[in-house]
């Protein structure tokens, strides 16, 4: 059965473009309820962590720099099967090639400052969720 949790992070070039608010609708008028929300600015040791399967990937340091850069914001959103759902509203990594009207078409500017983050999996959903947020967090 296919989970109705996904994470999502709102990048900071996005954040930077004051984008948060647009992006944060464009993701409830798709039916998505949010069940957890925060901003918050990640240190290096907490980017490396979150995206530790990306470590030996030629753009991981970079990707890691962007990321500290500033402000995220972290949402946890309910939708039935909210992770392939939501990864057709954001759209392809690379804004290049994602389809019209998608949140990385609108609004990524290359293929690492891609707006937002969506989970590729239900598994990494919970693990991402849990990267974030603790049960106190999450209604
Ligand atoms: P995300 O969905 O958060 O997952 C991994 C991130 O790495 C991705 O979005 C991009 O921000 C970045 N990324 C993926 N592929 C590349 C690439 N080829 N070059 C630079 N950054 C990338």
């Amino acid at each position: 059965m296919k989970g109705n949790i996904t994470f999502t992070m709102i990048k900071p070039d996005a954040t930077g473009k004051n984008l948060t608010g647009k992006i944060l609708s464009m993701i409830t008028e798709a039916g998505f309820t949010i069940r957890a929300l925060k901003m918050t600015r990640l240190s290096k040791e907490q980017a490396e962590g979150f995206y530790a399967v990306h470590k030996d990937k030629p753009f991981f340091n970079d990707l890691v720099k962007f990321m500290t850069s500033g402000p995220v914001v972290a949402a946890i959103l309910e939708k039935e099967n909210a992770v392939e759902s939501f990864r057709a509203l954001i759209g392809a990594t690379n804004p290049a090639n994602a389809a019209e009207g998608t949140i990385r078409k609108l609004y990524a500017s290359s293929v690492q400052e891609n707006a937002v983050h969506g989970s590729d999996s239900d598994e990494n959903a919970q693990i991402e969720a849990s990267y974030f947020f603790s049960n106190l967090e999450r209604f």
